[in-house]
């Protein structure tokens, strides 16, 4: 059974209340909370101020995916603020190891988001460092996007990766799934279904996440 993350972006921040409540009965296992900088990506979302609200708001695991540059800089900060997973870009730290040590010393699991062209060999030398690999299967900066197909051959790549080292080393989807296209992402090899639209949008949102979680 995959873990389901739903996206909080594309849920409605007047009603957000309501919505945490909805999560909090749900199948759902994590909260996926996107920060964006308007530099690393083309759009701004919320910083861990709102992390410590949704903090409060639920016990179910938070899963933070910064799409911000030097996100070493504010390692602590979303450690306080209740993360406990921190994801970082790999386009945006060169010096990933040194962000991924920081991000465990300071009790959280550490994910690397890779953008749809970084090839999955980037993550070679740095994998056995990883709790958590995000692969964006659409450009990140936005909800509601569509899947990019070959995305489904780079989750092969890395679960053989994965799988040949003997690793415990999570692959979450991010972007684009839907109750369509989620059977095939999980069977190419994925753990983990990030949704935002396919559930926030939809008539019935913990059907919705039933129905994903069942697959
Ligand atoms: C995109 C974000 C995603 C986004 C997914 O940059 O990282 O988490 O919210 O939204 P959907 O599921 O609507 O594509
Ligand atoms: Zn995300």
């Amino acid at each position: 059974m995959p873990i389901i993350a739903p996206s909080l972006l594309a849920s409605n921040f007047f009603k957000m209340e309501d919505e945490c409540k909805m999560l909090n009965e749900s199948a759902a296992d994590w909260y996926h909370l996107d920060v964006m900088d308007g530099r690393f990506v083309p759009n701004i979302s919320f910083g861990p101020m709102i992390i410590e609200f949704f903090r409060q708001a639920t016990s179910k695991i938070c899963d933070v995916h910064l799409m911000i540059e030097e996100p070493g800089n504010y390692t602590e900060q979303f450690r306080n603020a209740g993360a406990d997973h921190l994801i970082v870009h790999i386009e945006a730290c060169p010096h990933l190891h040194r962000n991924l040590e920081q991000i465990k010393s300071l009790g959280m699991k550490a994910g690397v988001a890779i953008n749809p062209h970084t090839p999955v060999s980037m993550l070679s030398d740095v994998l056995h460092e990883t709790d958590l690999i995000c692969m964006m299967s659409v450009n990140p900066g936005f909800g509601g996007q569509q899947f990019i197909p070959y995305t489904l051959e780079k989750i092969k790549q890395l679960r053989q990766m994965i799988d040949e080292r003997g690793l415990k080393t999570l692959i979450e989807i991010d972007g684009g799934v839907t109750v369509e296209n989620a059977a095939t992402i999980v069977a190419a090899g994925a753990d983990v279904l990030v949704a935002g639209n396919t559930v926030f949008k939809s008539p019935d949102p913990k059907a919705t996440i039933q129905r994903l979680k069942q697959l």
